[in-house]
């Protein structure tokens, strides 16, 4: 076996330059993905987190140069659901037997903390988890949030070479992104990040970075996705992402940080039909289901062809590679302490 992949499925740690050789190796991919199945098993086991996604505004003050809803996309249909048809999106996730719920919108400050507070207490009085996925806050208004409920928090950093990011992210502030994430790792999220791969000028040596930064953070949850050029945005003519880059770099994530919850990305799935399946047999354990209905999903489109699920093809497909759906919350913390 490559020393490599032996010492990180042993040890759980690699240098910068350990982690460049193995993105670099193009002979090891088959037996990276085999490593991070076994890994997968043995700390999380065989079923597979559903997370019920409510994208509920597509309304964004950012403008990055990849995402479809950025702010300067004038044709975006923006809409904004209300708080009773959120708490209605997250009744039906609960009567479907969803055990989390994702509330997902743009940069969108027209949500004041306190209404978010409000429908946060509201859906907890459900026995769900909910995570959030709103971007950037103040460390209060992260407090507000997680003492009104939320349990968990998704940001991607995106990309850590911050000459990278600030190309991609106009105007916005890589220190404070990262800010952002110890803040909420502080309060005690579960806190989730996570790269693009592929982005125009990202190098492997800044994928070994993502990856440390990941270890750093000790990330709870870490979503990895290749970017999908939107017609719309200034990536227009950019390239697909990688889908072998994207699995090795989830794959070695996995390797590194073992009791983790690492999403098969949706992104994954459009770029290949059966790209779920691939990443759930390369270290990936949670699949983030769209129950956003149909009429408002497609204007949230951060980029296009997004695919979907479907929850009986899925349940089949699961069964056909011995996984089965959770019926629990998949809380890392929890596994931790058992
Ligand atoms: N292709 C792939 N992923 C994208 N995201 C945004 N735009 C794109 C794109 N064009 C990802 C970002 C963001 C997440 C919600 O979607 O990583 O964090």
């Amino acid at each position: 076996m490559n020393t490599l992949i032996e010492k990180a499925k042993s040890e759980h740690t690699l240098s910068k330059d350990e982690i460049l050789q193995l993105l670099q190796d193009e002979t090891i991919n088959q037996e990276l993905f085999k490593s991070a199945d076994s890994i997968r098993k043995e700390f999380v086991g065989d079923e597979v987190h559903l997370r019920a996604l409510i994208e509920f505004s597509n309304f964004c003050h950012c403008n990055c140069l990849y995402c479809g809803i950025r702010a300067e996309n004038s044709f975006v249909d923006r809409y904004r659901l209300s708080a009773e048809q959120i708490i209605q999106l997250a009744r039906q996730a609960y009567d479907f037997g969803y055990k989390t719920v994702v509330l997902q919108s743009g940069e969108d400050f027209a949500y004041k903390v306190e209404d978010l507070a409000q429908i946060i207490s509201e859906i907890k009085k459900l026995d769900l988890a909910l995570t959030l996925s709103i971007g950037e806050r103040s460390f209060e208004e992260y407090k507000i949030l997680k003492e009104a409920g939320a349990d968990r928090f998704l940001l991607r950093i995106e990309t850590t070479d911050k000459d990278l990011y600030m190309k991609m992210h106009p105007k916005a502030d890589f220190e404070n992104r990262k800010r952002c994430l110890f803040d909420l790792k502080k309060l005690g999220y579960e806190t989730g990040t996570g790269c693009l791969i592929g982005l125009p000028g990202q190098s492997l040596e800044s994928l070994a970075g993502d990856i440390l930064f990941f270890k750093e953070l000790d990330s709870d949850m870490i979503g990895i996705g290749p970017l999908i050029p939107h017609p719309q945005t200034p990536l227009k003519n950019a390239e697909n992402g990688n889908l072998e880059l994207a699995l090795k770099v989830m794959a070695i994530t996995r390797l590194l940080l073992p009791d983790i919850n690492i999403p098969a990305t949706t992104a994954m799935e459009t770029l290949n039909p059966n790209g779920r399946i691939m990443a759930l047999q390369s270290g990936a354990n949670v699949i983030m289901p769209n129950i956003t209905t149909e009429d408002i999903r497609c204007k949230y489109e951060i980029y296009p062809n997004k695919a979907t699920v479907n929850y009986k093809e899925l349940e089949d497909k699961l069964g056909q590679i011995g996984r089965k759906i959770s019926h629990n919350k998949g809380y890392r913390n929890l596994r931790r302490a058992l």
